[in-house]
């Protein structure tokens, strides 16, 4: 098991590269089930979900392969074995995400259900719901969904609102679907994510028939047969707005590249509000930060407002803030796994349900602390960066998940990351 040492406090500066959207090429590589050949992604990031993603799409019989330039290909001409099984399924939520696809190649799909979560309870009954109202019966075996349309789907309109607003999984699964249902489909409180529009793209480019991209209604009008894809992947705004904050919270300048201004409004004028000047250039932005951290109220919502994704870094930025902001927690009500670690390194929080009241103090102080999710571990990569002396963060699986050797890409800016096996 990995752990990260890392020294602090220090000042980065210098230019990064983001990576391709892990949020992104996952429901993409399941979009590869709908058609009969091969498909190629590129761009793809090289993080353990992406290769959990491939075993799980070998294990129902395609052939991937990853070449030496990273494009992935996905050749899913024989689907002999239409089941997600959950050895796999436990390791990565995302796997849901060939539930609609499957089910509309194949006419039948098994997949496990997803299990518990460290971010909080989060269940799947929009994206049965969504697949009912195309014609898809479906019931639970032991732990797995069981769906059969064994005439195909037949399109409908679908509201896929949610008690938390849209499902971003649930609109990719029914989206995805609808794309092989007889007839028209019309998705109503779809999520309108850049991922979802990728996705939409890139199932367009298969020859679907889908229109409203990037709006709440989605319109699909269902097609006999889909090709293979040749696409890449759009740029990861979470791992693009994690280096704005980590040049906030050092006081730094980092010119950030590949990534797109236009997917991080929400971020970008939150951080103006916090005092970083941020400069958004053709294919990325410049963020920097020269005075004090100002306080900000952050309320997370589904996109374009503020991504739940990077609430726990902006929470460890206002930590040091002169003042009080109040971060509120619309998403995932209990995603607060860092509250506790950040609490360690003398940041100042008292949690009330959904909401976290941040008063700012002058330094955070180093601590061995315990990565517990994606996002939160990011945090804590971020607060050792700020805080003073050698932070020890434990589990550093959590953070491979989403960043790809993150410290190899934050030292030449100036951060002293040291990664151990223990
Ligand atoms: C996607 O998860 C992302 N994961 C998450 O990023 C992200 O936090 C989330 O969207 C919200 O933006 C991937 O894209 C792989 P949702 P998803 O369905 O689709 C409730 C990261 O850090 N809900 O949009 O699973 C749900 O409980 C990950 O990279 C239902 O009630 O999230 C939540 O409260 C973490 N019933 C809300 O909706 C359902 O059937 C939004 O969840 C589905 C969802």
């Amino acid at each position: 098991m990995d752990i990260f040492s890392i020294e602090g406090p220090v000042k980065l500066s210098g230019a990064i590269t983001v990576n391709g959207s892990k949020n992104a090429a996952l429901p993409i590589m399941a979009a590869a089930i709908l058609a009969p050949g091969k498909s190629v992604l590129k761009a793809a990031p090289n993080l353990s979900d992406i290769t959990v993603a491939g075993e799980l799409l070998s294990q129902l019989g395609c052939k991937v392969a990853r070449d030496a330039s990273g494009a992935i290909s996905i050749d899913a001409a024989e689907l002999d074995n239409p089941v997600g099984d959950y050895e796999i399924v436990r390791k990565m939520r995302a796997s849901i995400c060939i539930l609609g696809p499957l089910l509309a190649r194949s006419g039948r799909a098994v997949v496990s259900m997803p299990g518990g979560c460290a971010i909080g309870y989060r269940p799947v009954d929009i994206h049965l719901r969504g697949l009912r109202r195309l014609g898809a019966d479906i019931k639970l075996e032991n732990g797995y969904i069981v769906a059969e349309a064994p005439r195909g789907l037949t399109g409908n309109e679908i509201f896929l609102g949610g008690p938390f607003g849209s499902t971003v999984l649930g609109t990719a699964n029914v989206l995805m679907a609808a794309a092989l249902a007889k007839g028209k489909t019309i998705i109503e409180a779809a999520a309108c994510e850049p991922e979802i529009a990728d996705l939409a793209n890139c199932l367009n480019s298969m020859g679907a028939k889908i229109s409203g991209i990037g709006s709440p209604r989605l319109t699909i009008d269902g097609v006999a047969e889909l090709k293979g894809f040749d696409h890449t992947v759009i740029p990861d705004r979470i791992e693009a707005g994690t280096f704005m904050a980590a040049a906030a919270i050092t006081k730094g300048e980092i010119h950030i590249k590949n990534c797109r201004p236009q997917d991080l409004m929400a971020v970008i004028d939150k951080l103006r509000q916090i005092g970083v000047i941020v400069e958004p250039e053709n294919t990325g932005c410049t963020v920097a930060r020269t005075g004090p951290v100002r306080p900000a109220d952050i309320t997370t919502q589904p996109f374009p407002g503020f991504p739940t994704d990077l609430q726990a870094q902006f929470m460890t930025l206002l930590a040091l803030a002169d003042g009080n902001s109040v971060v509120i927690e619309k998403i995932f009500p209990d995603r607060f796994m860092h509250v506790a670690e950040l609490s360690r390194m003398a940041a100042n929080l008292r949690k009330e349900g959904p909401t976290v009241i941040v008063s700012g103090v002058k330094k955070l102080i180093a601590a061995p602390v315990m990565a517990s999710d994606l996002r939160a571990s990011a945090a804590l990569v971020l607060a050792a960066l700020a805080a003073e002396g050698t932070t020890v963060i434990n589990r550093v699986y959590h953070i491979d998940r989403g960043y790809e050797k993150i410290e190899q890409r934050l030292n030449p800016l100036g951060a002293e990351i040291t990664r151990e096996s223990v």
